[in-house]
């Protein structure tokens, strides 16, 4: 069976990993640059394409004896071309075109977006779906992106809506900034929510009643700054019952755009079918919802290892368009920017 190296390093994670054709993840070794942004409450681009120089040889050399398997088992390979930091695409990309000439292996050069989108074919047996999964909705929430695509086909997508401003996890990081808490702010404010009260501030859910499955989350991190500002963000930082209810309250708010949203695109749509992928996937809050919210829809939510960003995810569109891998890898390019029609 063909087994696919995938390398992944858009943003802040150097990741490599050998899936198997048929799904199975035989290695995801993703070595996170979180520590190294921490202090500057971001990515720091400079810092972020260094750290992948530093670490993409041995992050490779895990993935391969994690999979027990050598380059020479490689079938072929996938590395993310964009969109993302282009210092950091480089450096996967790069390697990448380096192993796939010196091994003569094909290489796919694959959309970092398309990537979230194909997480739910891999994982275990028992949870991914297989190719009749299609055509569905996929809801990507990350750092950098928010946005509803149809899914027609291995190399067929179409973006139904985003967001107008902000990502939602980009809101959870600033608000998590606000207060101090740590970055990414995400995990820290879904683990402070489940022990708040999600009533406790009326938050807005901007554009909730609007005919059109976009997103808008600035006004969120608004009206939290504001509330914020006149409560006094020292004051509740130490006060844990009142932070945990910020928590749950401004997550709710999140949380609603998200499942109301799906929900509309899924009916103008006619789709049953939804993937919700990208690292916000992770939220509890989120998961817990869709399970709820979302009767006679089929939702998947990959494992959380496969939410964030990782290399297996990459190879997993490798593998579904591995017929329309180009003739020479030598021509591909990282791009910053890039169509999602383009996988
Ligand atoms: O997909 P990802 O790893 O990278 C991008 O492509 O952006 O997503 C990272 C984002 C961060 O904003 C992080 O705060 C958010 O995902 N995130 C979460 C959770 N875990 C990660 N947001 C909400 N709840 C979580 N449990
Ligand atoms: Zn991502």
């Amino acid at each position: 069976m063909l087994h696919c190296l995938g390398i992944e390093s858009s943003c802040d994670d150097t990741s490599c990993a050998v899936v198997r054709e048929d799904g199975e993840v035989l290695s995801n070794i993703v070595s996170s640059q979180n520590a190294l942004h921490a202090e500057y409450g971001g990515v720091v681009p400079e810092i972020a394409s260094r750290a992948h120089a530093e670490r993409i040889v041995p992050v490779l050399e895990q993935a391969l004896s994690e999979a027990g398997v050598g380059l020479g088992d490689i079938g072929l390979i996938a590395a993310t071309q964009g969109p993302g930091l282009i210092g950091s695409l480089l450096v996967g990309l790069e390697t990448a075109k380096g192993l796939a000439y010196a091994t003569n292996t094909p290489l796919a050069p694959v959309n970092h977006l398309v990537g979230h989108l194909h997480s739910v074919f891999i994982g275990d047996a028992d949870k991914r779906v297989g190719p009749e999964f299609f055509p569905y909705l996929g809801l990507i929430v990350s750092g950098g992106h928010s946005s509803l695509v149809r899914c027609d086909a291995p190399g067929r997508y179409r973006q139904v809506g985003q967001t107008l401003d902000d990502a939602a996890g980009e809101v959870y990081d600033k608000v998590a900034q606000m207060l101090d808490l740590g970055h990414p702010g995400g995990p820290i404010l879904d683990k402070l929510a489940a022990n708040g009260d999600p009533e406790a501030n009326a938050f807005p859910r901007p554009l909730l009643n609007r005919d059109n499955c976009d997103f808008s989350f600035s006004g969120l991190k608004t009206a939290v700054r504001v509330w914020l500002d006149r409560e006094g963000r020292e004051a509740i930082a130490a006060d844990k019952a009142r932070l945990a209810d910020l928590a749950a309250s401004f997550q709710a708010a999140v949380v609603d755009a998200l499942i109301e949203k799906s929900k509309r695109a899924l009916a103008q749509e006619s789709l049953e079918r939804l993937a919700i992928v990208g690292g916000v996937a992770c939220n509890r809050g989120l998961r817990a919802a869709a399970a709820e919210r979302l009767a006679g829809v089929d939702v998947r939510i990959p494992a959380p290892l496969i939410c964030t960003d990782n290399a297996a995810m990459i190879a997993a569109v490798g593998i579904a368009l591995r017929d329309n891998a180009p003739e020479s890898a030598m021509t591909i390019n990282a791009t910053a920017s890039m169509p999602l029609s383009v996988a």
